[in-house]
């Protein structure tokens, strides 16, 4: 996956560049002519009713494949070349044509009819209006159904790159918090109960692990998106000698298919995709719920930027995190764009069926959602002010000390299950006298075992605490600055 290092901007709204969501227009209501007006339209003898093209048409959300259609259509027309089904001045008119189009489209200038059915069709349309009847020699040796795949692929290696980049940018935004605060320490939870005290830093450092998991998860999808199918045709390759590796060679594909009919009708890839979106996106909501925790008047951990909350509006004082809850909430959307992936091709006979389809307002929904997404948690997470104080009280309590206590014991000799309890019923004493840990004397401990000593003081502290967790993965900070270098440097190679 050579190119997915490239620095790349990310959109926040459509995953590829320069795609601009053109209106569909709808034809007037018309009589259905005797004959179909169709490329297709040969062997029918009456057109197609308007409701049917309303609900087969495509044109409306995969008029965001133009570039890609129309980068592997010139690939195509190479290989036609190559194969001398076309000439040489037939190539060069057809190239011309397509880049025109391209222009056109990019400029919004495209007139996108529903009529045309989908993307493939309008551009094919515009072709042979542009330069004539030979515009219809560009589709020999090839089906809309390999044609889909390949645009489908082509488009998701560019998008891949783009959610890469945009958990990348995440990644840092982390790494920069880390950095900032190395010395905050705060309470770690279990059960959303305060367990253990932690670096600040190795808490943002989680999130960065789970995001270095999601990026192989992306680079592992990108290998299996990254195979050329065109020569496939509808479902049994093609009776014209075109160069399969060539066209690969063209879109720089290392591999091309090796199935005809597994060809058309494979999705696994944008299962994949999806799958990863939806991890990613878990990912995100988990990061979203701390931020609404951590942000309330409950926890008061954060402050988070004006920019990205919302008042009430009827509610003076409110400031609602909505990004984070927004952010939360869409992870449905995504786990549903899977869901329905899956459910549309599991009684798929082979070889294409056009519930494949179904595939494209799924995706683009979810790779519009993790971008966008993705986008906002790092700026969220680069403004996110940080309230120390509230930080340092919540995990100066004794109680966080309470295992430091017991492995105190077991240095001592006592085995692990005893001084558990032992300390147990010091936190149980504790409690029933509204004493935090910290404030017990030395002398007091030693009624609850003679292994206390007055060198249990210099455990009762988080910053120990913290210290001793030195093995890899521990929240002491050596660890902790160790692990943030190593992640720096791996993300200053990747880019
Ligand atoms: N719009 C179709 C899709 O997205 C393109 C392929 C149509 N093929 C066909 N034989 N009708 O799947």
């Amino acid at each position: 996956m050579p190119a997915i290092a490239q620095k790349r901007k990310i959109p926040t709204k459509s995953t590829s560049s320069g795609n601009r969501p053109s209106r569909v227009v709808k034809p007037k209501p018309r009589k259905a002519k005797s004959s179909s007006t169709k490329a297709w339209g040969g062997r029918f003898t009456e057109g197609t009713h308007r409701l049917v093209e309303q609900f087969t048409a495509s044109l409306p959300f995969d008029q965001r494949l133009y570039a890609h259609d129309i980068q592997g259509s010139i690939a195509h027309c190479k290989t036609l070349l190559k194969a001398k089904v076309l000439t040489n001045s037939e190539c060069t008119r057809i190239i011309r044509g397509l880049e025109r189009i391209r222009l056109d489209i990019r400029r919004g200038q495209h007139a996108f009819r529903e009529e045309d059915e989908d993307i493939h069709m309008s551009i094919e349309r515009r072709l042979t209006k542009l330069i004539g009847s030979l515009g219809g020699k560009l589709h020999t040796g090839r089906s809309r159904n390999d044609q889909v795949a390949l645009d489908l692929r082509l488009y998701l290696r560019d998008s891949l790159i783009t959610v890469k980049q945009g958990v990348i940018s995440l990644q840092k935004a982390f790494l920069a918090q880390g950095r900032k605060h190395l010395n905050i320490i705060i309470p770690g939870y279990t059960h959303l109960q305060r367990a253990q005290p932690v670096l600040l830093a190795h808490h943002w450092l989680a999130y960065v692990e789970m995001l270095e998991r999601d990026k192989g998860r992306i680079q592992d999808a990108y290998t299996r998106v990254n195979v050329m199918p065109l020569g496939s045709g509808a479902l049994a390759g093609t009776n014209y000698p075109l160069d399969r590796s060539y066209t690969a060679k063209l879109l720089k594909f290392p591999t091309i298919t090796t199935n005809s009919l597994d060809a058309v009708s494979d999705r696994d890839f944008v299962v994949e995709v999806l799958n990863t979106l939806a991890i990613l996106m878990m990912h995100l909501s988990r990061l979203s719920e701390e931020l609404v925790l951590w942000s309330s008047q409950e926890f008061q951990f954060l402050d988070l930027p004006d920019a990205f909350c919302t008042g009430s509006s009827m509610m003076p004082q409110k400031k609602n995190p909505d990004v984070a809850e927004l952010i939360r909430g869409k992870t449905g959307r995504v786990y549903g764009s899977l869901v329905s992936v899956l459910t549309m091709l599991k009684g798929l006979p082979l070889s294409y069926n056009r519930d494949l389809q179904e595939d494209k307002e799924p995706l683009f929904d979810g790779l519009d959602t993790v971008t966008a997404s993705l986008t906002l948690c790092a700026e969220l997470i680069s403004r996110l002010k940080v309230r120390q104080k509230v930080m340092a009280q919540a995990s100066s309590s004794g109680m966080l000390l309470a295992t430091e206590l017991a492995d105190y014991l077991v240095k001592k000799g006592i085995p692990f299950r005893e001084a558990h309890s032992i300390v147990g019923k010091l936190v149980r004493d504790c409690l029933d006298e509204n004493k935090d840990l910290s404030t017990v004397t030395v002398a007091d401990l030693k009624s609850y075992s003679s292994q206390f000593r007055a060198d249990v003081r210099n455990v009762l502290t988080p910053d120990g605490a913290i210290n001793r967790k030195k093995q890899v993965g521990g929240t002491a900070r050596k660890q902790v600055e160790s692990r943030l270098r190593q992640v720096e440097n791996q993300l200053l190679k990747s880019g």
